[in-house]
């Protein structure tokens, strides 16, 4: 049913100069799902979900956001939009000028009018939902380990209690212990928002523990998706090999 869709996405198309990177994009986000994109480097992951934010423009297609499309939609709608959406970006790319209170809050107080003390107790708030002291609220981000920057990160996808959250390559950098603090954490803010998450991940494990639902992206098209317990046992060649590692035949060249 439509209703239950967060996103409905038809027919996308986004071309950068001659690179076709999405050549007719069907997805469904259904509304508390966890949603996992896997598609290999350069398949067009992040421009899929910056697409879906609105970050890019669609050459053409349909992206229905709540049941209202969002390609081409008024600035004002958009932003209303966006307070419900939360994005951790690949990279972290928190701002080095800003402190961590005013990285955190930074779209927050685009979105609201806040008091200077409001300001201070929602980043405090947020930064202890992960798992963070307000000791660190006025260091800046080069003061950070990076899986402190990884955490001040989350805090601030999360900041506007977003309805539906993007992750974009959330564990990359990081050792495995600190992956899976963020892994952890990425489930319990979920959960806590009852949110729906979009994740972009290369690491399977990461991808096993955040994810109910795959989707894989293969030169321009979803070619399979389904739920994360079936992907072990698909019979889709190239998502087999992306999940085990395996080179197809076919990609090598006889010496
Ligand atoms: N702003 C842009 N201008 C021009 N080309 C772009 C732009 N953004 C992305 N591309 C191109 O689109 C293609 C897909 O890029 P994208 O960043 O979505 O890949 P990805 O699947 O996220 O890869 P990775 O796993 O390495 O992050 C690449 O060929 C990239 O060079
Ligand atoms: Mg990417």
């Amino acid at each position: 049913m439509d209703e239950e869709l967060k996103f409905k996405i038809r027919s996308l198309n986004k071309t950068f100069g001659n690179n076709h990177v999405l050549k007719g994009i069907d997805l469904d986000v259904v509304k508390g799902s966890s949603l996992i994109i896997l598609g290999g480097s350069g398949s067009g992951k992040s421009v899929l979900i910056k697409l879906m934010v609105g970050l890019l423009t669609a050459d053409s297609g349909s992206i229905l956001y709540e049941g209202n499309e969002s390609i081409g939609m008024p600035y004002k709608d958009r932003l209303k939009m966006l307070e419900n959406c939360g994005y951790l970006f690949q990279a972290g790319a928190l701002f080095d000028s800003l402190t961590v209170q005013q990285n955190i809050t930074f779209f927050a107080e685009k979105l609201h009018s806040l008091t200077k003390k409001d300001i201070r107790e929602l980043a405090s708030k947020k930064l202890q939902s992960v798992g963070l002291s307000n000791k660190i609220l006025d260091l800046y981000p080069s003061e950070l380990s990076g899986g402190m920057q990884k955490r001040v990160s989350l805090a601030r996808a999360v900041c506007v209690d977003p309805k539906v959250i993007f992750f974009d390559e959330p564990t990359t950098g990081l050792d495995p212990i600190m992956s899976n603090v963020i892994n952890d954490l990425i489930v319990k803010v979920r959960d806590e928002l009852g949110a729906t998450t979009v994740t972009i991940t290369h690491d399977m494990q990461s991808a096993r523990k955040i994810g109910k639902e795959v989707a894989f992206l293969f030169e321009g098209r979803i070619v399979w998706s389904g739920k994360m317990s079936e992907i072990d046992s698909t019979d889709n060649d190239n998502l087999r090999q992306f999940i085990t590692g395996e080179i197809a035949k076919s990609n090598l060249v006889e010496a």
